[in-house]
């Protein structure tokens, strides 16, 4: 596997390698690797002549400090695990790298409620972060395909937008869930929950399993009350928000019209952790 921290040197190797007509699968991560990221590395694998992961904590996507600070970083094992999983490219570049200073990045993308609805209220700026990073790591890499999971839902929602918006030359390939055995769905995050708290988390999907059953057989008001209530019982579980949403628009669903579109969206803090989830409701 190639080891690159440099911009433009990594832009070099992958322009040879585009040139000799290869494919390039792009998966990029914040590192802390687990099986989910492992899954988008073997699809990319399958489906392209290189893959390509980054490793960037990028700053300027948190909108807690603390949250930044606590992330976990763990770039010798994730070298490890890619290296077994024969990815071919790690691109794990220093924030003055991506943000030399004084640089200024500024997207100018207007993406309507996508970014104001749910992730985006409760963390502002987040998805401006996101664009922005992303958008500079599509430039470096140029890949032909890029790999995120759908448990980011709304942020592969703003990233679909992004790449549709400025005609970006890459395929975004949106890829399930990976979940842990118990339904958990795989977070670097779950590493920091305690032994306790972690056998509280996997109640989360088991309510939106919950949920997605008895989805068109209430209203959909009902039903949101239902889900917080669920929530609420286990006094560990700190709801933020639970939501019924399109999975284009993610505006707030009031029926159940057009209800193969709609996606059930949750967010809650187990203890200092905080978790997302999602489960698309009649697919
Ligand atoms: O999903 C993530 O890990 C990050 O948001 C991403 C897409 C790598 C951008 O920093």
């Amino acid at each position: 596997m190639r080891q690159f921290t440099r911009i433009q040197e990594v832009k070099d190797y992958l322009k040879t390698e585009i040139q000799k007509g290869l494919t390039i699968g792009f998966v990029p991560t914040m590192g802390a690797l687990h099986e989910g990221h492992l899954g988008l590395i073997r699809r990319s694998k399958l489906e392209n002549d290189i893959t390509v992961c980054s490793i960037f904590v990028n700053p300027i996507q948190f909108n807690n400090q603390e949250d930044l600070a606590k992330y976990p970083r763990t770039f010798e094992q994730d070298r490890r695990m890619l290296e077994e999983h024969a990815c071919d490219v790690v691109f794990a570049p220093e924030k003055a790298e991506m943000y030399p200073d004084g640089e200024i990045y500024l997207l100018d993308i207007e993406f309507g409620m996508l970014d104001k609805v749910m992730e985006g209220k409760f963390r502002p700026g987040h998805f401006n972060g996101v664009a922005i990073v992303v958008k500079k790591l599509f430039d470096i890499v140029k890949p032909t395909r890029a790999y995120f999971g759908k448990k980011d839902f709304q942020q592969l929602a703003v990233i679909k937008y992004l790449v549709e918006k400025l005609e970006l030359p890459v395929e975004i390939i949106s890829c399930e869930t990976i979940r842990e055995p118990d339904g958990l769905a795989m977070s670097s995050r779950n590493t920091r929950l305690t032994n306790a708290e972690r056998n509280i988390a996997p109640k989360i999907y088991q309510i939106l399993c919950d949920v997605k059953e008895k989805a068109g057989t209430i209203p959909v008001s009902e039903l949101k009350e239902w889900g917080i209530k669920k929530i609420q019982e286990n006094p560990a579980l700190r709801v933020e928000y639970f939501e019924i949403g399109d999975k284009q628009s993610l505006l707030p669903a009031e029926n159940w019209k057009y209800k193969n579109q709609l996606v059930a969206f949750i967010a809650v803090f187990l203890g200092e952790v905080r978790l997302i989830d999602n489960i698309e409701l009649f697919s």
